[in-house]
């Protein structure tokens, strides 16, 4: 699909028929996995504002800055700050399908975007041992588990000085967790396209 974006489109590679992906096989714990339905197959509408406001930013805010997407679905964000001359730019979610479509996209673009199978974890090897001055996530607080994960995790992959951008649709659970991080991190928010709220997260000192 092409994306009419600020700057010039981008294509998106994705699945035909999102309705026709089957289940992701997840893995929960040591040795369990669960199926996940896929929600990564389609360009949700936060993953569409949120790299709508990243290729209008200023231009600052991504050339030569390290940018980390969890839950990156598609990952059109990360397509948009790797042409942003973002470096690097690494695109992360639980399901491999779903990173392999992201490479797909940034191969055929020609943009050098890295990925990597990641849950919400800083246990993950991908998400241990460093820092990203820009973490990007689209529509990913939907469930309490997820809320939780990312309260331990956006501390430990943001750099010092950095930020996280965070576009939601409204979900209550988005709301509750932006609640009770507010010790941690000083919170903007504005209104995107489609009813999709962008939350810039800024490190309390
Ligand atoms: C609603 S979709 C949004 C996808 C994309 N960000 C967008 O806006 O188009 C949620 C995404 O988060 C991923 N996800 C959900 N929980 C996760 C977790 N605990 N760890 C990593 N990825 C997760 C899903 O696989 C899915 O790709």
């Amino acid at each position: 699909m092409r994306v009419r974006l600020p700057g010039g489109p981008l294509d998106l590679l994705r699945p035909a028929d999102p309705d026709a992906v089957a289940f992701d096989p997840v893995a929960v714990d040591e040795g369990v996995e669960e199926l996940h339905p896929p929600h990564w197959a389609r360009l949700w509408p936060s993953g569409r504002a949120l790299a709508g406001a990243l290729a209008g930013a200023d231009p600052g805010l991504l050339a030569g800055r390290a940018v980390l997407e969890l839950g990156c679905g598609l990952g059109l964000p990360s397509l948009v700050a790797a042409r942003a001359g973002a470096d690097p730019v690494l695109a992360t979610d639980r399901s491999a399908a779903a990173v392999g479509w992201v490479a797909a996209s940034a191969r055929r673009a020609g943009l050098r975007v890295g990925t990597a199978v990641a849950a919400f974890s800083p246990a993950e090897d991908a998400l241990t041992g460093r820092t990203w001055d820009l973490v990007l996530a689209a529509d990913v607080l939907y469930g309490a588990a997820a809320a939780t994960a990312l309260t331990g995790l956006l501390p430990r992959v943001t750099a010092p000085g950095g930020q996280v951008w965070l576009a939601d649709p409204g979900r209550p659970e988005a709301s509750r967790w932006l609640d009770a991080v507010r010790d941690t991190w000083t919170v903007t928010t504005r209104a995107l396209p489609d009813g999709v709220a962008l939350h810039v997260l800024r490190r309390r000192p």
